[in-house]
């Protein structure tokens, strides 16, 4: 008996393979978001045919108002003739003090509260400070999946790191998991992002409580990063000092240092600025290492002083009033953040449910029994392919998304991007995963 033919795909096959060749991928589960992104604008060029554009994580949001005028009024009273202060200016110091207090209830003084060009820069000087405290901790921990990147960043740098998958590993499983890394006595530091870059699982307090304690047990420096700050929608997050808060395991430890981002939570990615804000304790903490390199510092001064100083001496004079200008008018209630961005939430839930519909699956779809959140990203795969192969043959339907596999995932699927999806786009995504679905089923 013959097999019945399959439908033509939206997009002419010949033409993205002839793209995958010239840009010499042979694993397409490896491909990069760059590649990707420049794949499907080729194809989209050659062929005149939209794609759904869901491998960038760049915020699809206009910037918030707030901060734009609050940098106008900076730029025009003269700050861009005068370097800023490395430290940050007081006043963002002060609100972004007050900004964790609002909204993660947890104690950080001004001094702590340090801009950074992005919270990317945050974590690279993290990791290089954290790297320099002690000879016998070399190693960063990932709890994946996470930001590629980041992993980017050590191998720039030259140090080492070791990652797990959680997947496996939610609630009390975490516990001898990741003592399991921390007991070797060779890590510096630990990151995980939350809620989660790719996956938008959002850790429950028990876990965030293990991983603190455990950071405390083993004297490993906590970095949390919340690129994606309160954006859990499950939750109201937006009233200050009033719970629910955004979690955090810094509850449960002296050494952390929280990485906050204007990026996402604020659409505000294009002028680089988020704040590392570093524990009082960890600030202050002197470490042999960092007395042996450099003759005297803490872990707050040589994060400043040395590390950012070499880096780029300081954070753009101006986008430093605007993170001031949001975060005061969060902290005096008078600005909902996140009311702006839950638009993402709304996205995923419908895109969820056209995925679902046409025999996807959720890959990480729980948090400890809880159905995850809605929000800027979220993980599909379809029975029986690999994320290579899912990614790969999504693009013949004119839809782009990043393979797991580059997130340190051991899963199979792809990471879903809500940021650039256009209202014209569900039915357009609708007809699309129907042909593609008619033509699995006579494979
Ligand atoms: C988990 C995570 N951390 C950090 C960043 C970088 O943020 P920023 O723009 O503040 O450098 C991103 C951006 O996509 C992210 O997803």
């Amino acid at each position: 008996m013959t097999q019945p033919q399959t439908s033509k795909t939206p997009v002419d096959r010949k033409v993205v393979d002839n793209l995958i060749e010239k840009f010499g991928i042979t694993n397409f589960g490896k491909a990069t978001i760059r590649e990707i992104k420049a794949i499907a604008a080729q194809a989209e060029q050659d062929t005149g045919i939209e794609f759904i554009k869901m491998e960038m994580g760049v915020p699809g949001l206009s910037a918030s108002s707030m901060g734009v005028k609050a940098e106008i009024e900076a730029l025009q009273s003269g700050v861009a003739s005068v370097y800023a202060d490395i430290d940050g200016i007081p006043a963002l110091k002060e609100e972004t003090s007050r900004f964790v207090k609002a909204f993660v209830d947890v104690d950080i003084p001004a001094e702590g509260c340090v801009p950074v060009t992005g919270s990317m820069q945050g974590t690279y000087a993290a990791f290089l400070t954290a790297s320099q405290c002690d000879p016998n901790k070399d190693t960063i921990l990932f709890i994946d999946p996470g930001f590629p990147v980041q992993k980017q960043q050590l191998v720039v740098m030259g140090q080492k790191y070791e990652s797990f998958d959680i997947y496996e590993f939610r609630g009390e499983k975490l516990q001898e998991k990741l003592e399991s890394y921390l007991k070797k006595g060779n890590i510096s530091a630990l990151i995980y992002s939350n809620p989660n870059n790719p996956s938008w699982i959002s850790l429950k307090d028990e876990e965030l409580k293990i991983i603190g304690e455990l950071c405390q047990l083993y004297d490993v420096i906590l970095l949390e990063d919340l690129a994606y700050f309160a954006m859990d929608f499950r939750r109201d997050l937006s009233k200050p000092f009033e719970a629910p808060f955004q979690l955090t395991a810094a509850k449960y430890c002296d050494n952390y240092v929280l990485l906050i981002s204007a990026s996402k939570a604020f659409s505000y990615a294009g002028q680089r600025i988020g704040v590392a804000c570093i524990s009082d304790k960890l600030y202050h903490r002197k470490y042999k290492g960092i007395t042996q390199r450099y003759g005297m510092g803490t872990y707050g001064s040589t994060f400043v002083h040395r590390v950012l100083y070499a880096l780029s001496a300081g954070v753009s004079h101006s986008a430093q009033y605007a993170l001031a200008a949001m975060f005061k008018a969060a902290n005096d209630g008078k600005y909902n953040f996140l009311s702006e961005v839950r638009e993402y939430g709304n996205r995923a839930q419908k895109l969820k449910e056209i995925f679902l519909r046409h025999g996807f699956k959720l890959v990480y779809d729980n948090d400890m029994g809880e159905p995850i959140a809605d929000g800027f990203y979220f993980t599909i795969t379809y029975p029986g392919m690999s994320g290579g192969d899912l990614s790969r043959e999504l693009m013949y339907y004119g839809v782009s998304a990043i393979s797991l596999e580059t997130t340190g995932s051991s899963q199979q699927g792809l990471r879903i991007c809500t940021s650039f999806i256009y209202p014209h786009q569900y039915e357009q995504l609708d007809e699309r995963l129907k042909v593609f679905g008619l033509n699995q089923e006579k494979k």
